[in-house]
């Protein structure tokens, strides 16, 4: 089959699924809002998310909600939920690969996710977050990595941790590049070598002006919303007040322009019956997931070793008794005995009304 034939063939089946709208290919999330030439236009502008929504949610006041998002299934949650941006974040490391830190994410392994994440939200404003060592050497090296994020990861934009002189200058080449950049300021993470941990900032009057400059810096090069992570409330407001752009607010209080938060986090995905590993303080938890997945997973354990699953509800793929007897005989040909007495015995089970009952026949 074409690559062409295949296309076609998953527009077809997309627009059977999708009652006539051709979204399938948000996957190429990047394709502009407007298009300039007359060809295709594979998604419907309204639903998107751009800069332009943002833009218009900013000035109306409206606070814009940002979630994380790492696979598929989170990514089709956020959609679902009406979520404004969906952030591939390199938090990762730590919520999805167990890592004590977001360090040791590799920008393939970002790529994976940023895939992932295209494939199942649809309307949502895509942002890939550049992972640690992937953008820090040079301004080429920095635009290099954001071309991938988008081109291999099907992003929108990416995001970018830091304002130092040379990130301040590898945000500007990029969005000099064409790609749409957030910046994040105040704790960031990737920074705990030089910050001694996961240390709020913006605690003291210099800290707190530091985060103020920092973000104005971002925002002059370009930047179309700053992150700003676990810094005090008023320090959070004052740089809200600076910033003609929106700021999005993890562990900085309300008044910000959106929230951020991680998506294991706020459900509460890790919830253990002992301890909630690694949810942050700021965080609120709107579920106990874990709970229900560790309550799940238990009663699935059980009724395994007690042979009640699957019952003959979930045995569902019938053979006729006559099949049965002959596939019996066939067996007995092939010198499989007691093979054909198993299958003859369970045919015999599953006909009489009691539940099926444990353990497996006897095999050969
Ligand atoms: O990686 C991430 O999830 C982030 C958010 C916490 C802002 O950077």
């Amino acid at each position: 089959m074409t690559p062409f034939v295949a296309i076609a063939r998953a527009a077809r089946k997309s627009r059977a699924t999708t009652g006539g709208s051709a979204l399938f290919l948000r996957c190429m999330s990047n394709i502009p809002e407007n298009t300039v030439y007359g060809g295709p236009k594979f998604q419907s502008p309204n639903q998107r998310v751009t800069l332009a929504t943002l833009r218009q949610k900013h000035r109306r006041r409206n606070p814009i909600t940002v979630v994380t998002a790492y696979d598929y299934p989170s990514a089709v949650h956020l959609d679902m939920a009406g979520i404004d941006i969906c952030l591939v974040g390199d938090s990762a490391a730590m919520v999805v690969h167990g890592h004590d830190t977001t360090l040791p994410i590799t920008l393939d392994e970002m790529l994976v996710h940023c895939r992932a994440v295209a494939r199942g939200a649809k309307t949502p404003l895509l942002v890939g977050d550049l992972p640690f060592g992937s953008y820090e050497s040079s301004s080429t090296q920095a635009v290099d990595t954001a071309v991938r994020i988008l081109k291999e990861g099907g992003m929108d934009a990416i995001k970018l941790e830091g304002a130092s002189p040379a990130r301040i200058s590898a945000a500007k080449a990029i969005v000099e590049a064409g790609i749409a950049v957030m910046g994040h300021v105040g704790l960031t993470p990737q920074a705990i070598s030089v910050l001694g941990g996961f240390k709020p900032q913006g605690k003291n009057v210099a800290s707190a002006v530091k985060v103020v400059e920092t973000a104005l810096a971002l925002q002059e090069v370009g930047c179309f919303a700053v992150v700003l992570e676990c810094v005090p409330a008023p320090v959070a407001a004052a740089a809200t007040s600076a910033l003609r752009v929106p700021t999005i607010g993890i562990g900085a209080g309300p008044f910000c322009s959106g929230q951020v938060l991680v998506y294991h986090d706020l459900l509460g995905m890790l919830q253990h019956p002992h301890h909630a590993k690694v949810t942050p303080k700021f965080c609120k938890q709107y579920a106990q997931v874990g709970d229900v997945v560790n309550k799940a997973l238990l009663e699935y354990k059980k009724e395994v070793i007690e042979g009640s699953f699957p019952g003959p509800v979930h045995t569902p793929y019938k053979i006729s008794p006559s099949d049965v007897s002959d596939f019996s005989k066939e067996l007995e040909k092939l010198g499989l005995g007691k093979a054909a007495s198993a299958a003859a015995e369970v045919a015999e089970k599953i006909n009489k009304p009691e539940p099926l009952g444990g353990g497996s026949p006897s095999s050969d």
